[in-house]
């Protein structure tokens, strides 16, 4: 071997000895992101477009498991449902989210309440927006619930068996109209303090449980323990009646209305999803699907003959 063969050798063998030897780092191992424990003990299924792995995906995710795996697909059809009961839904959490910070800058009692939405409408950075949003939420979130009511009457979506989910929508209806009620008193302005006293003066002509309603004399109500005494905490709309309705309004009715929440959507995967437009057919298909017929013209004659038409 020639001393230029021998070089050329020995630089080829430099060249294909592995990088560590030659005294660099190793090249680091492809690792895939998805590869490892904590990854996997989160989504714990393949990530592929299969029909299966889609289905995986949405039953074992506490979010994505709320929608069914397969839907029909005229249920969701935009002009079906014009999204009425979502959006309820999506305005009750604008709501939650709106009124929770709210509680950061607010006292239910009669030295503070007016002040403190005063200070936050006018002096609170941004005070005016959060506040008019949570008003504005409200005040949509009761006028859906009524058109989401009314679409599920049009499309006849109460029929069976979805009887039982119309009532626990009752239920969600009056509750949403109660938190309504609440907040309204909550800035002690004159606006709520005769609204709630209006509203209030009410409930004492409530059957039975009312001090001016039918039975209610007879069985002992009187102004100081019927069902009007016990909304306000006394027979006046005071300090009181303002402690009441904010406990009621964010942590009784919130929690109430969530748990019927719950139950309304849960009873809408078991009643088959969403109910979906009437199937209909094409006068065309009922014309394919009809049993041929055939019209015989009996003849008059003796040894009548029967003839196809
Ligand atoms: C807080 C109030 C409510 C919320 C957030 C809510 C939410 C929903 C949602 C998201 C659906 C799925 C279909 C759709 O979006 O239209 C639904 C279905 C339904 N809701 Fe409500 N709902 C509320 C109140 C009511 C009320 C007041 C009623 C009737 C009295 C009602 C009765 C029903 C029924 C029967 C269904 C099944 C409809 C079907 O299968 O087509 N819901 N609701």
């Amino acid at each position: 071997m020639s001393p230029e063969e021998k070089a050329l050798l020995e630089k080829k063998q430099v060249a294909e000895k592995p990088a560590i030897k030659r005294g660099f780092l190793p090249p680091l191992p492809k690792v895939d992101p998805k590869d490892n424990v904590i990854f996997k003990s989160i989504i714990r299924h393949k990530l592929d477009q299969s029909p299966r792995n889609r289905t995986l995906a949405i039953v074992g995710n506490v979010f994505l498991h709320l929608h069914p795996p397969t839907i029909n697909r005229d249920a969701v059809r935009y002009n079906y449902t014009w999204g009425m009961g979502g959006m309820t839904f999506w305005l009750f959490i604008i709501l939650t989210i709106t009124g929770v910070w709210l509680m950061f800058y607010f006292h239910p009692d009669k030295q503070n309440a007016y002040n403190d939405i005063m200070y936050l409408a006018n002096e609170v950075p941004f005070g005016k927006i959060l506040r008019n949003m949570h008003r504005w939420a409200a005040h949509l979130m009761v006028i859906f619930v009524w058109l989401h009511m009314m679409r599920v009457f049009m499309t006849g979506s109460y029929k069976p068996p979805r009887e039982f989910n119309w009532c626990v929508g009752v239920i969600l209806m009056k509750f949403t109209l109660l938190l309504s009620f609440t907040g309204y008193l909550l800035p002690d302005d004159q606006l709520g303090m005769w609204a709630v006293t209006v509203g209030t003066n009410m409930a004492r002509a409530t059957p039975v449980v009312g001090h001016e309603g039918p039975l209610g004399p007879q069985i002992g109500a009187n102004a100081f323990n019927d069902v009007r005494f016990a909304l306000l905490g006394g027979s006046i709309v005071d300090a009181s009646a303002l402690l009441r309705a904010y406990i009621w309004h964010c942590i009784g009715i919130p929690i109430v209305l969530s748990i019927f929440l719950i139950v309304h959507f849960w009873r809408v995967r078991k009643d088959g999803n969403i109910s979906g437009p009437a199937p209909f057919k094409l006068k065309t298909d009922i014309e394919k699907e009809k049993p041929k017929q055939t019209m015989v013209k009996l003849v008059h004659q003796p040894n009548a003959e029967v003839q196809e038409v």
